[in-house]
């Protein structure tokens, strides 16, 4: 085991700005000569950074690294310390196998896969809107973002005439950092209240929906409480928001820049499943990782000793372009088959993505509508001019103007 001393000068994390479809070329350096690197976060402290797939699977289902110890003061990319509001992504065991044990009752690939068509009626709607307007549309209002937003208010059962409201609760939680911190306490407060109510409602008179399901869920004698069942509507719908919305339109922008391809999937719409398989570990989705996590004890992680408190950023993207894994890459092969399923674009292990089963089905239905009821779809403005989102975490464009 080599102990290697953390020194005072060590490279900045994140390596750049964090551009949607574009993975910084330090990785490929990181991987090859220091897959388990110290780096230099922006807002205070040294961590550990794991760029290969090994690496990044060993860190992600071991229990000596704990999610909750990376509360307060630790290293962070983020102004704010990591808030907790006792949301799944920061649980360690045993509270997080015992939550997601009783959510799996309930949101489950069934509950999904029964939910296809509600998503296809959904995606659909968004194209007949865009289609009646004359000039460029912004895919990522009406349509990146539209989507998750309605499929997770049907999901949880929230009325069509509060999506709007509750959309833009969601909007200001996800922004939090970049809107007046007022005005974020006031919504994460009503999109809380909002939850209570439905939950009271939904327990006085039960319907198909998840928060329903979430109030009728047993293991042994085991409940959730209907604090716990807000907490994880709250989560779900969150996690499964930007998320989406970001991915949806930076997998069209990696369309459009490979024409070929693009043309390819038009002609194979049976194809798609696998495609979106290979978008996924292409596309990069986060600027940083996942969570991160700190060591409870000394632990030896590619052959170098994590020392008991170290935090510990897992490179999910890197790892999805590691070439002991993956032939070539650095490109898109949407023909790439079964070795593009390989990818951890969804995290591993216990955190593995509550949501991915209803992600597939939102990327597999929106890019297939695209592709069949805009044939000609094409950016309206130069892709390099396109403003970007703010913040360090997720890779996504503010707007991207389309025709058709
Ligand atoms: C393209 C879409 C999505 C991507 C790329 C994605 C990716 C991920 C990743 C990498 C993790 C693991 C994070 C970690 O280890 O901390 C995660 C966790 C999670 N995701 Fe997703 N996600 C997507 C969509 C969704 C959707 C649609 C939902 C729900 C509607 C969802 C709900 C969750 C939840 C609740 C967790 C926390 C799981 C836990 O900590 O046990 N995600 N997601």
């Amino acid at each position: 085991m080599t102990a290697v001393d953390p020194t005072p000068t060590c490279p900045h994390f994140p390596f750049g700005a964090g551009r949607p479809v574009e993975l910084e070329p330090e990785y490929i350096e990181y991987r090859r000569n220091k897959p388990v690197a110290r780096v230099e976060l922006p807002f205070g402290g040294q961590a550990w950074l794991l760029t290969r797939m090994p690496e990044v699977k060993a860190l992600l289902s071991d229990s000596r690294f704990s999610r909750q110890a990376m509360r307060g003061l630790s290293p962070r990319y983020l102004e704010d310390p990591i808030a907790d509001e006792g949301g799944l992504p920061m649980m360690d065991a045993p509270q997080h196998p015992r939550t997601r044990r009783l959510l799996n009752k309930a949101f489950n690939r069934r509950r999904i896969e029964t939910m296809r068509p509600a998503v296809r009626q959904i995606v659909d709607d968004l194209i007949d809107a865009m289609l009646t307007q004359d000039g460029p549309v912004d895919l990522v209002a009406e349509f990146g973002s539209a989507i998750p937003r309605e499929v997770n208010c049907a999901l949880l059962g929230v009325p069509a005439a509060d999506w709007d409201h509750l959309g833009s609760l969601v909007d200001d939680v996800v922004h939090q950092g970049l809107i007046p911190q007022e005005q974020l306490v006031a919504s994460w407060m009503a999109l809380t209240g909002y939850f209570t109510q439905l939950i009271t409602a939904r327990r006085a008179a039960p319907e198909h929906d998840l928060i329903s399901a979430l109030t009728e869920v047993l293991d042994g004698d085991d409940v959730f409480s209907d604090e716990e069942i807000m907490m994880n509507a709250v989560v779900i719908f969150v996690a499964g928001y930007e998320t989406t919305a970001c991915q949806i339109v930076n997998m069209v922008c990696a369309l459009l820049r490979d024409p070929d391809q693009m043309q390819w999937l038009r002609e194979n719409l049976d194809r798609i499943p696998e495609a979106v398989e290979e978008l996924l570990r292409f596309v990069p989705l986060t600027a940083v990782g996942v969570m991160p996590a700190k060591a409870t004890e000394d632990v030896e992680i590619g052959g170098v000793r994590i020392a008991k408190g170290d935090a510990v950023y897992s490179s999910v993207v890197s790892a999805n372009r590691d070439e002991d894994v993956f032939t070539e890459p650095e490109t898109l092969n949407l023909r790439r088959g079964r070795e593009a399923g390989q990818h951890i674009a969804f995290g591993y292990g216990p955190h593995f993505c509550l949501g991915a089963p209803l992600a597939r089905v939102e990327l597999q239905v929106a890019l297939e509508r695209l592709l069949t009821r805009l044939p000609g779809i094409a950016l309206a403005r130069p892709e390099a001019e396109l403003p970007l989102k703010d913040g360090l975490v997720l890779r996504g464009f503010e707007s991207f103007p389309v025709t058709w």
